[in-house]
């Protein structure tokens, strides 16, 4: 079986979201299993390169009168093999992938991942290197949605596309589609039009072999107009093809072995988390102490993730005796009400905005809970790594996030289940109400404790989900089975 894997991101050469985690130890995993999986991603000004990691050049193609070269790399612990699609307008521009220093998206994304999405197809239909033809093209979110549309006339291959988050589509005028010239029979409202737009994504819904979301739950979901933006009737249509596949951790997000951990600690030896949240605390310039809860944060400060909603409780704490510590970049007014609400009480909030992947591997490691209010959540890795950290998630009941923590009740305390606290509703009352059952939960060290080795017994890493897509490949493919 040979997978081409297209993916707009894929740590560690480049980060925004959960999209990079995925894409770097999901194809890792699959090659476990004995899959030739490759990446295809774009030569960002800024990726990762380890100093002995080297680059070769394969290919220069022609994309629409366009020159484009495809570099080739390999990630340096996995042995996944990388073609990178060089264009100035992906090397020329540092930072973030997708947006600039003012925080705006770049005004030629549309173009910039057209010519992505062509010079993935010459990859995959045996341009670059005659004597390999993946038999899966497996895409990933809206700058890969135009993968399945223009592989869907060819013979071969097969491809799956995988929604990691619905509400970026990346939708375009009329214009945009007149500009990149795509063939006008996928100018249709069973193709890429939009009510009177272009739509990337739509090309990945409508013409993949196959659909995959990240939770079953989100499949389930995205099924109906409050979570569907637009496209619930389409899935609908589709969904005899649409498929949940939870995501997995990778093995770097390991208490025992983090380096970025003053003191590893298992499950067995939890109280080595003590040292670890002093440490934080320390770092942060919060009062050391051990009596007090610490709830912790990372993420993207959208208004997904119920930031908004978390800023909102931060200033009715009253008088909780409780830590608050958040690391997080995205939406400047966010990030600048963080910023006040740590100034205004130093005692108990403190705020890092920047990304920072040592800092989100210390505030796992030494928080004793991480809240996630999230609006909607596809899978969520937050949670997953605070299962594994025993650092009790705090979630929303919502998408992946419904799927894979247990609510704290008296019951699921009875019967040993319980491994989070579970809101219903997300709303400032409902994080207030979270943060006082997470303090209750805190000041009774048994059932704590319960919880906290219940959070470390789940089993989230890759090779069940792995296999999972091995499967869905198998069942489109032509492959011999392995
Ligand atoms: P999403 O993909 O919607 O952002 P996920 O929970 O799936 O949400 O994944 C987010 C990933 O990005 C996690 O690995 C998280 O630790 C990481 N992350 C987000 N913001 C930051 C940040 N500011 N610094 C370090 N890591 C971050
Ligand atoms: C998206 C989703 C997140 C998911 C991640 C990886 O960014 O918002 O829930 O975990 O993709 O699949």
């Amino acid at each position: 079986m040979s997978v081409l894997f297209a993916t707009s991101e894929a740590y560690p050469l480049i980060k925004t979201g959960g999209l990079a985690d995925v894409s770097g130890a999901l194809p890792a995993a699959l090659t476990e299993l004995g899959v030739d999986v490759r990446l295809v991603l774009p030569r960002y000004g800024d990726l990762a390169l380890r100093e002995d990691q080297t680059t070769e050049h394969l290919a220069r193609l022609d994309v629409l009168g366009q020159p484009v070269d495809i570099l080739h790399t390999v990630m340096p612990d996995s042995g996944v093999r990388v073609y990178l699609v060089d264009h100035p307008t992906f090397s020329a521009r540092q930072g973030n992938p997708y947006m600039g220093p003012d925080g705006n998206s770049w005004h030629d994304n549309p173009d910039r991942f057209a010519l992505f999405a062509r010079a993935a197809v010459a990859v995959a239909t045996g341009e670059v290197d005659p004597d390999w033809r993946p038999d899966v093209v497996h895409a990933n979110d809206w700058q890969t949605g135009l993968i399945p549309a223009l592989l869907h006339e060819a013979e071969k291959p097969q491809t799956v596309f995988t929604l990691h988050n619905l509400a970026y589509q990346g939708v375009f005028d009329r214009s945009t589609f007149e500009r990149l010239g795509l063939p006008w029979s996928l100018w249709r409202p069973d193709g890429l039009e939009f009510w009177g737009n272009m739509s990337f994504i739509k090309g990945g819904i409508v013409f993949a072999d196959r659909i995959t979301t990240v939770s079953p739950n989100y499949a389930r979901e995205i099924q109906t107009p409050e979570f569907g933006y637009g496209l619930d009737g389409l899935l609908r249509h589709r969904r005899d093809s649409l498929v949940g596949i939870l995501n997995g951790i990778g093995s770097d997000w390991n208490p025992e072995t983090d380096p970025a951990l003053v003191a590893p600690y298992s499950r067995e030896t939890l109280d080595g988390k003590a040292a670890n949240k002093a440490a934080l605390q320390k770092e942060l310039g919060l009062p050391i102490r051990d009596d007090v809860p610490l709830i912790v944060h990372v993420g993207r400060l959208v208004e997904q993730k119920g930031i908004d909603l978390v800023i909102q409780a931060l200033s009715m704490l009253g008088q909780r005796d409780v830590q608050f510590a958040c690391l997080g970049s995205g939406e400047r007014r966010f990030e600048q009400a963080l910023r006040a609400r740590a100034e205004a009480d130093p005692e108990r909030i403190a705020v890092r905005i920047g990304y920072d992947e040592g800092l989100a591997h210390r505030l796992e490691g030494g928080g004793d809970a991480f809240i996630m209010p999230s609006r909607f959540e596809p899978c969520g890795l937050n949670q997953l790594y605070s299962l594994r950290y025993g650092t009790v998630p705090i979630v929303h009941s919502v998408g992946g996030l419904a799927d894979t923590v247990t609510p704290v009740t008296p019951a699921t305390l009875r019967d040993g289940s319980a491994t989070g606290i579970v809101m219903n509703h997300v709303d400032v009352n409902s994080i207030l109400w979270s943060i006082d059952e997470f303090t209750a939960l805190f000041n009774r060290p048994d059932d704590l404790s319960q919880v906290r080795r219940q959070a470390m017994a789940q089993q989230y890493d890759w090779g069940a989900s792995a296999r999972s897509y091995l499967e869905l490949y198998h069942a489109i493919s032509n492959a011999e089975p392995q």
